[in-house]
């Protein structure tokens, strides 16, 4: 079994191929990605060597045909986990163009390989992020629904649709996930939890948008992880499955709990312009997965959030790096505006 993973060298990703090789270790992995700025080797340091010869990383855009060509005349692939996308809402609100570019033409450009050359499973990563805001009450269910807000979620929403259509048009097995908020290791340090810890560390403002009141629903890697594996192994070709954490938290307790475990003061707390456009409110209804493949969250948010704080603790040169030279000059384009209001 060889299964094609892109975007393998991003935070989901990298820690989908530590699970497989832990969990699976027959399996072969062709890692594809592009090393945008939030791809990262280092994410896999180690792993390589341990898998031997049933792991392959190939550097390559999704959205170039001639390179899923090549990828797929080296290799016989049986499943494609679509990982790759440009991922962070606020970049998108800066500049749509990547995001359409590789969310929907490159997973269109996938699945088209994948229908050309047969594949018994091709799993779509997609986000809760594309059935909107919620109010105070409620949660999403798979037919909610799609009524995506950011150009991030809307790039995300067109790629399921492209999913589920070839599904129906050439009953190409493609599944798709919505999974709600994850945490934990090598998370790039512009999404809310690495950048407050990391900023806390640095002893630097952390920046919460607009009155901090908005609600995620926080799942750990580790808990997706195993929901996609399940969904590859035992899910049924067409449908979505919701994946999350029953964890909703507003942004500024998240905050807070950060400041506390690391021994910092609340005055580091930086309320800043809001994101244009900011959902409210998210909250999964995951009654599907754990009612169809028996899953559920397992990883207490407690412990988890404390060992992925330990973690970025231990590993400030991992994240050290990625804060200084380029990322400083995304960082003051972000936050400058905001901060001055
Ligand atoms: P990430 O930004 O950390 O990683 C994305 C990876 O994709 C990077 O390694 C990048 O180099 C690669 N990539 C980008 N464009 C590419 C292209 N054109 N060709 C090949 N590779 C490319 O993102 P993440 O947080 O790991 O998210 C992974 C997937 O999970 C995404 O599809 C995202 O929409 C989805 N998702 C994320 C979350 C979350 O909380 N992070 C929640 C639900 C769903
Ligand atoms: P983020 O990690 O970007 O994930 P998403 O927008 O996909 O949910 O943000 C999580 C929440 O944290 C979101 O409501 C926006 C908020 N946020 C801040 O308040 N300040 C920040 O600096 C960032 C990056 C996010």
């Amino acid at each position: 079994m060889k299964i094609l993973v892109t975007g393998g060298a991003g935070f989901i990703g990298s820690n989908f191929i530590r699970f497989l090789f832990r969990e699976r270790p027959e399996i072969g992995v062709i890692n594809l990605d592009r090393l945008t700025y939030a791809g990262n080797l280092e994410n896999l340091e180690g792993w390589e060597e341990l898998a031997g010869t049933n792991y392959r990383f190939v550097r390559g855009d999704i959205a170039d045909p001639k390179i899923l060509e090549e990828v797929w005349a080296a290799n016989p692939i049986d499943a494609v986990i679509n990982f790759a996308a440009e991922s962070h809402v606020d970049r998108s609100i800066e500049s749509a163009g990547d995001f359409i570019r590789t969310n929907v033409t490159g997973t269109l450009a996938l699945l088209e390989a994948a229908r050309k050359h047969g594949v018994k499973r091709f799993l779509q990563i997609s986000t809760d992020e594309v059935y909107g805001s919620l109010g105070p009450t409620g949660k999403f269910v798979e037919t909610s629904p799609l009524s995506p807000r950011s150009p991030y979620s809307a790039s995300k929403a067109g790629a399921d649709l492209l999913g589920l259509a070839f599904f129906e048009t050439y009953q190409l097995p493609v599944l798709i996930t919505r999974c709600s908020n994850n945490y934990g290791p090598y998370q790039f340090p512009e999404k809310l939890i690495p950048l407050m810890i990391s900023n806390a560390l640095e002893d630097k403002p952390l920046p919460v948008y607009g009155d901090g009141l908005q609600v995620r629903d926080w799942i750990h890697v580790e808990d997706h992880c195993r929901a996609l594996l399940l969904v590859l192994e035992k899910g049924t070709p067409g449908e979505v499955y919701n994946v999350g954490g029953g964890n909703e938290w507003p942004n500024i307790e998240i905050v807070k709990l950060i400041l506390g475990a690391l021994g910092k003061p609340d005055s580091l707390i930086k309320y800043v312009a809001d994101r244009p456009g900011h959902d409210r409110r998210y909250a999964i209804d995951f009654t599907r997965i754990e009612r169809e493949l028996g899953w559920r969250p397992r990883v207490d948010f407690a412990k988890g959030i404390k060992e992925t704080i330990d973690w970025y603790v231990k590993n400030k040169s991992w994240w050290g790096r990625i804060k200084s030279g380029e990322y400083q000059k995304y960082y003051e384009k972000m936050y400058g505006w905001r901060i001055k209001k």
